[in-house]
């Protein structure tokens, strides 16, 4: 290896570019969308509104929303050629995989794959966004044997969300946590998965190519797949509807200092950014307690405290975006392994308003790395 080179392992540390898109800081423990704290965004907008926000850099007027809602709930049926090719894919496969494999059809089927030019690029952004929720619901509906549920046009996209899942029309708590759900999970700057979106883009693929990527590096644990790890954990340490919060919470503080001891990984704890903990936590577990008083379920936080204490305690690491919204999820009725297609229906958003943003001022990214493999040999 030379001397000089300095390798950034998972490029660590590596500032890649410029974003308008969203500000992380580590240091305030702050999220901003095109300015905005998430937190405000979460208080007091749809997520319909926040979606605008990302793609166009501002809030949309009165008028464009409107016309944004009258598009989103006039094309939320399921694409018969996308169903047709989920219904080719084993029930028993990974939803993410559903979720890759849609997105890949959706591009496959449209005719405008070499056009990127900005208007084009926004209609597909939106296209995407409007056609995900159903893929998403169709998927959990088929892996329990249930019949498609058609849209509805006079509910918003997160109560449509619900209904064409569950086939029930959601209570109002129950559609404002997924609401506020999609709005934290909607984008984090260069997270590995929008990276992928940006590294695809600039090699000037198309849009579709970038997402199907991004959903591929979204899957892994380390990343979205978070969010089925934190409830699979549960799992693995007992859900008992009958136990006390304390309980609950002294079985998870022991499991906890176990599985420290033996060296194991918990996901759910942990950011790449964040070392003080992560800037959406706290308006997500907010939403998390609501669906648990909602649906009377407190020995789950009881789950929930003894896991966060005892790591606390154990290392010092806080809880990610993925710890409060597996279980929330969970509480609404989903599939564990639905929960990163929902990540995907969120995500969307900022994957797409970055693969714009790469476009508009493109550089191929394409880093170097020093050869430490053997030395020059020949043939003969
Ligand atoms: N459980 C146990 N120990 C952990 C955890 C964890 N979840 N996270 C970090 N650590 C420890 C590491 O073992 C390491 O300890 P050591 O210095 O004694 O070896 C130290 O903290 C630093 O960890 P790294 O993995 O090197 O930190 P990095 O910044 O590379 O990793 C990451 C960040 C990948 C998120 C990591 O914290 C992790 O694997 N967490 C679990 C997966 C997870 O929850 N991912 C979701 C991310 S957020 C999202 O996608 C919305």
């Amino acid at each position: 290896m030379s001397e000089n080179t300095e390798i950034k392992k998972g490029l660590a540390g590596v500032v890649a570019d410029y974003t308008a898109i969203s500000k992380v800081n580590a240091e305030t423990n702050s999220l901003l969308y095109r300015g905005y704290p998430v937190q405000e965004l979460a208080a007091e907008k749809s997520f319909e509104e926040v979606a605008l926000l990302l793609w166009t850099g501002e809030l949309p007027t009165e008028e464009e929303l409107a016309a944004f809602t009258e598009f989103e709930r006039a094309n939320r049926a399921l694409d018969p050629a996308v169903k047709e090719a989920i219904d080719l894919l084993p029930t028993d496969c990974h939803p993410m995989d559903v979720g890759r494999t849609a997105v890949s059809v959706l591009g496959a089927r449209d005719d405008r794959s070499e056009d990127s030019s900005p208007e084009t690029e926004l209609a597909k952004a939106q296209e995407i966004f409007v056609a995900f929720p159903a893929v998403v619901a169709y998927d959990q509906r088929r892996r329990r044997g249930q019949e498609i549920i058609e849209p509805r046009d006079d509910l918003n996209y997160a109560e449509n969300f619900l209904w064409t899942t569950f086939g029930e029309e959601p209570a109002p708590e129950v559609v404002d946590a997924f609401r506020v759900s999609m709005i934290l999970y909607a984008e984090h700057s260069f997270n590995a998965s929008t990276f992928t979106a940006r590294v695809i883009t600039s090699t000037l693929a198309d849009m579709h190519s970038a997402i199907t990527g991004a959903i591929g590096a979204l899957k892994g644990s380390l990343h979205g797949g978070a969010n089925e790890a934190v409830m699979h954990t549960f799992e693995e340490i007992g859900i008992r509807t009958e136990e006390s919060r304390e309980e609950a919470a002294a079985r998870a503080k022991s499991w906890m200092e176990q599985a420290l001891a033996d060296k194991k990984k918990v996901m759910g704890f942990g950011h790449r950014v964040y070392k003080n903990g992560d800037s959406r936590v706290p308006t997500m577990k907010q939403a998390l307690d609501a669906m648990v008083d909602y649906y009377g379920r407190g020995e789950l936080m009881g789950l929930y405290d003894g896991l966060e204490t005892a790591m606390s305690e154990a290392k010092d690491i806080k809880p990610n975006l993925d710890y409060p919204a597996g279980p929330t999820y969970y509480l609404m009725g989903f599939d564990i392994e639905m929960f990163t297609p929902l990540f995907i229906a969120a995500r969307l958003t900022g994957w797409t308003a970055h693969v714009m943003e790469q476009r508009a001022n493109n550089s191929l990214i394409r880093p170097l790395s020093e050869y430490n493999g053997p030395q020059e040999r020949h043939l003969s």
